[in-house]
């Protein structure tokens, strides 16, 4: 079988919720956030972005399958149509169960000039995960990512809505240190993006 035909073949994405399964579990707050953007957009498919934010919000950081029908149900769309957004966009978390921090490593060109593959293997060895792997206890997901955009600060990693660089291993300790004492910085940067989406559009 070709590569192309089993990629074609295999179909790993959860169910869709039916109907009747569907438990919604968006909050007052949440709820509330909808619908005002609602007077921001000129129609509920453009809410399929911020929409899905506040979910990955709602739901603990992780877009499930319940999370992505709860999006369409709301707006009025097919679960195919806003799973095939979901899944498109690298930032919503379809894969697998995220961690409560999300530390991204950039390996491109200037990253990696500076260090960036010996950085990144000092997170493996320190947290025990690969790239794309979340900690057993549930507190890190490690990721490899492309340039983030401030290679002058290379080697550079992201968590949450925080920009770390240049990085080195003492920092990368003492950055683990604080971030296990700290709420969810995957939930906090989907509530800040909501935020970003209410702002705009006000006049
Ligand atoms: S190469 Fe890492 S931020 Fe640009």
């Amino acid at each position: 079988m070709s590569d192309l035909i089993q990629l074609g073949a295999v179909n790993e994405r959860p169910r869709a919720p039916r109907p009747e399964e569907l438990e919604l579990k968006f909050s007052e707050k949440a709820v509330q956030q909808l619908e005002a953007l609602k007077s921001h957009y000129p129609n509920l498919k453009a809410l399929v972005l911020p929409g899905l934010w506040m979910a990955q919000r709602e739901y603990g950081g992780t877009l499930t399958a319940e999370a992505i029908a709860e999006v369409a149900h709301r707006l009025g769309r097919s679960y195919a149509e806003v799973e095939g957004v979901a899944t498109y966009y690298s930032m919503y978390n379809t894969d697998h169960a995220v961690g409560r921090h999300m530390i991204e490593v950039c390996t491109c060109l200037s990253c990696h000039m500076c260090g960036a593959y010996r950085i990144g293997d000092y997170l493996k060895e320190k947290l025990g995960v690969d790239y794309g792997e979340t900690t057993s206890d549930g507190m890190f997901t490690l990721h490899e990512v492309e340039c983030l955009d401030a290679c002058d600060r290379a080697p550079l990693l992201q968590v949450g809505d925080q920009y770390h660089g240049p990085v080195d291993y003492a920092y990368v300790d003492k950055m683990l240190d604080e971030l296990r004492k700290e709420e969810s910085t995957v939930v906090k940067l989907a509530d800040e993006i909501v935020k970003v989406h209410l702002l705009n559009g006000k006049d």
